[in-house]
């Protein structure tokens, strides 16, 4: 089987930029786990799909007709890629994340990302639930305030509005969701190596990894 690097942890801890230059250097491929559920979140905002429906939602997970491609994600052909990266996909991704049919149905659609040299794989449970036999298991953290000027950036640059404060509170919320659900919680492997990226650069946080892997 080949190799995978799992980076797990908490929103906008940096695991998606760091997962990216990672897959990169060494040439392998790279899984954006997120992007499943915020594809979810947005399928459900489209057609009207109640959140609390679980049975709704886990059909929507079942039916998604996604593609990423190059670096983008396309949902029925449309392209998707900026409309994903939207707060309320995001905190409507936490709440259809916590469904467990939901889970289900997106494991499959995770692991076929797994091939040759090797995969990067980026989300909450990827070192504990879909490739629990990783050989290196990240888990990148970052204190909160941090992580809401990180996000702030990214939505800026999106073209989106952002509130430091408000940021600051959803992000905790959201975690507290992520951490308390009692399937695929956010919690390190067992095995895992945390890195406090708080007071790290981004290519500091990539050769961190990097050293670790060829360790
Ligand atoms: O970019 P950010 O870290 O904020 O979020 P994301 O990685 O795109 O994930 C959005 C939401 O999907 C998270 O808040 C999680 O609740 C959920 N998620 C999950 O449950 N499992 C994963 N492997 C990845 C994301």
């Amino acid at each position: 089987k080949a190799p995978v690097i799992a980076i797990d942890g908490p929103t906008a801890s940096g695991k998606g930029t760091i997962a990216h230059c990672v897959a990169q250097a060494l040439g392998w491929a790279v899984l954006d786990s997120g992007a499943l559920y915020r594809l979810t979140a947005l399928a459900c905002l489209d057609s009207g799909i109640d959140p609390a429906d679980e049975a709704a939602v886990a059909n929507a997970a079942r039916e998604l007709d996604a593609r990423f491609e190059g670096g983008l994600v396309f949902m029925h052909g449309q392209d998707v890629t900026d409309r994903i990266r939207a707060e309320v996909v995001g905190n409507l991704a936490s709440q259809v994340a916590a469904v467990n049919e939901v889970r289900q149905a997106l494991l499959d659609r995770q692991r076929v990302f797994r091939q040759a040299p090797g995969l990067v794989a980026d989300g909450r449970d990827m070192g504990t639930v879909v490739f629990p036999d990783a050989p290196l298991k990240i888990f990148l953290v970052a204190d909160v305030a941090a992580r809401a000027q990180r996000r702030c950036k990214q939505l800026k640059e999106k073209g989106f509005s952002a509130n430091l404060a408000n940021l600051m509170q959803d992000m905790e919320a959201r975690d507290a969701r992520d951490r308390s659900r009692t399937n695929a919680p956010l919690v390190a492997a067992a095995d895992a190596i945390t890195i406090d990226s708080s007071n790290l650069s981004i290519d500091e946080t990539v050769d961190a990894v990097l050293g670790l892997w060829s360790k």
